[in-house]
């Protein structure tokens, strides 16, 4: 069996155009997981949706690299913006990602490192950041960048009110799923790459944002990893 691609994405909504655009072949499901074998533009691939949050994007990611094999996997979606510079609309390619919730300070250990390791930043895979940075979407910034993950959703006064996000921790958007992601890859040496677009930002109202405009900035993510495809 020839290694294939995967593509994971948290909402139906960042999973809709694949399964619109390509050719569904097999379905499987484990618990309340589906997994979508297809043909999308010519590249066989394994689509998925994981659900929100870490855990959720841990299970996902560990079964689908257990029963698929897969040569790499892309993790895709929507974030809220950190850096000031980004637009709505505009794309962060990951350089790296992180869980910025979890805190050991307690112990000694700084914010975003797994207590009694060294975890903490996982790097994404160069030639797939790379492939993705190549990559080229109408009217909006692609950037590489830092991801922040937690399982929590920030507003707007959140983000105001955990400042360590962009000062301590040099975010560029924050989500619920890229660093779990990030850790799994890493122990399982599976090469990987987060493709965020920014839904909301740090000087508006999050909350109504994303609400409103994730359905539509998704289609930016979906238009690069596209285009990344054909490229791997
Ligand atoms: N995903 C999109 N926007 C987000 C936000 N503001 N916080 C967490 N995850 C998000």
């Amino acid at each position: 069996m020839s290694r294939k691609p995967a593509i994971i994405g948290a909402m139906d909504s960042e999973i809709a155009m694949y399964l619109e655009h390509g050719e569904v072949l097999q379905e499987h499901s484990w618990h309340e997981f589906t997994f979508y074998e297809m043909n999308l533009n010519g590249t066989p691939c394994i689509v998925s949706k994981s659900g929100i949050g870490k855990v959720l994007a841990a299970m996902t990611c560990q079964h689908l690299i257990d029963k698929f094999e897969p040569s790499e996997i892309i993790f895709t979606g929507v974030a809220g913006a950190l850096n000031t510079k980004l637009d709505i609309g505009d794309v962060i390619v990951s350089r790296d990602c992180m869980q910025h919730d979890i805190d050991g300070r307690a112990l000694g250990f700084p914010r975003g490192t797994i207590l009694f390791s060294d975890k903490s930043l996982f790097n994404a895979d160069e030639r797939l950041h790379d492939i993705a940075m190549s990559a080229y979407v109408d009217g909006h910034e692609i950037y590489s960048g830092r991801i922040l993950t937690g399982d929590q959703f920030f507003t707007h006064k959140d983000i105001e009110e955990h400042s360590y996000l962009y000062d301590e921790m040099n975010g560029d958007c924050i989500e619920m799923e890229g660093g779990a992601i990030g850790l799994v890859c890493n122990e399982n040496k599976i090469p990987f790459v987060i493709v965020r677009t920014i839904s909301d930002k740090a000087d508006g109202s999050a909350a109504e944002d994303f609400s409103k405009l994730h359905h539509l900035v998704a289609g930016n993510s979906y238009s690069i990893v596209s285009q990344m495809l054909p490229k791997l």
